[in-house]
């Protein structure tokens, strides 16, 4: 079976960091491009850590583009107090040899969905949704042509990580949500809900450093600065990692369940902006738009990232 091809877009982050790995590990994935977006911290390191990751992985034949630097409609919110400053903090990677591409991110994914066959190309966005809204904008004829959008984002039950109603990836731009979520194309949600229960505890942290390949190395040490934020706030076994839960699901859906539900996107509300309001029990006759993930087989998750990740260099 030829390998499933994905465009990663995404704000690097160390668990972005970890996602890209874990993709240019798995042979079952192409990986057309990595596409970066403002989020974590700002476009010029959102696009120089992708570089040093997809560097890390050695598989340097895998372009990097920069997109959006801005949301649509509000003004950039980052995360310094969970990623660092450089959004990479944790592992001290070289300055990457691997060129930035010309090209803008949002011309490479309009392009590349024209270019291959409809229904060939999956989209996995792991931060603020701005290239995938501004290219459905540029580009309505792209919709159809795309098989499925594996996104990182959104809560219910867990509700939110930077504002009390809203998660981050939306949150920063919920215009762009909307946009997406209303887009018609098949979308699977992997939310707080299943990202707060797949925790890098000490065993699996310990994994990680025992790996000792350089990917491991940096996986140890990105996870180890990453989980402060959230062992403070909610006093868990270890961080969230939250981006690659998106990639695994490519490689082992089976290690998910979720609901086919209707998810509309708060735009409205200063209050709530951000907020995912997913119709978990079907109170509302509103059109199902996306698969929403509730549970990760966490052991499973993590026993298939650690084998991934002692394949690179
Ligand atoms: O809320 C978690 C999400 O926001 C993750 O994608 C993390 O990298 C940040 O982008
Ligand atoms: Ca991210």
């Amino acid at each position: 079976m030829s390998p499933r091809k994905i465009i990663i877009d995404t704000d690097p982050g160390q668990d972005d960091a970890v996602a890209i790995l874990l993709a240019l590990a798995s042979p079952e994935l192409e990986v057309l491009g990595v596409t970066a977006v403002a989020g974590n911290v700002p476009l010029e390191l959102t696009s120089l850590n992708a570089r040093k990751v997809v560097e890390l992985s050695g598989k340097t034949d895998v372009p990097v583009f920069a997109g959006c630097e801005k949301p649509l409609a509000h003004r950039l919110t980052t995360a310094e107090h969970v990623h660092g400053k450089t959004g990479l903090d944790g592992a001290d990677l070289p300055e990457p040899q691997l060129a930035l591409q010309e090209r803008h991110a949002v011309d490479f994914i309009i392009d590349s969905l024209r270019a291959e066959a409809p229904g060939s190309v999956t989209l996995c966005p792991l931060g603020p949704l701005t290239n995938i809204a501004t290219a459905l904008r540029r580009a309505p004829d792209i919709a159809p042509k795309i098989a499925e959008i594996v996104l990182m984002g959104g809560a219910y039950f867990e509700v939110g990580n930077i504002t009390p109603a809203a998660e981050f990836n939306i949150y920063v731009d919920p215009e762009a949500a909307d946009i997406v979520f209303k887009s018609g194309v098949p979308l699977t949600v992997m939310s707080l809900d299943v990202t707060h229960k797949a925790l890098v505890t000490r065993p699996r942290h310990a994994a990680f450093a025992a790996l000792g390949n350089a990917a491991g190395q940096a996986v140890a040490g990105w996870v180890g600065f990453f989980e402060r934020f959230d062992v403070a706030k909610y006093g868990s076994d270890g961080g969230p990692l939250h981006d690659p839960t998106t990639i695994a699901y490519l490689l082992d859906p089976t290690l998910f369940t979720g609901r086919h539900i209707n998810v509309e996107i708060e735009t409205g509300s200063p209050l709530t902006r951000g907020m995912t309001v997913a119709d978990w029990w079907g109170v509302t006759d509103r059109a199902p738009n996306a698969t929403f993930m509730g549970t990760i087989d966490a052991p499973g998750f993590f026993k298939l990232l650690t084998e991934r990740l002692a394949a690179l260099p």
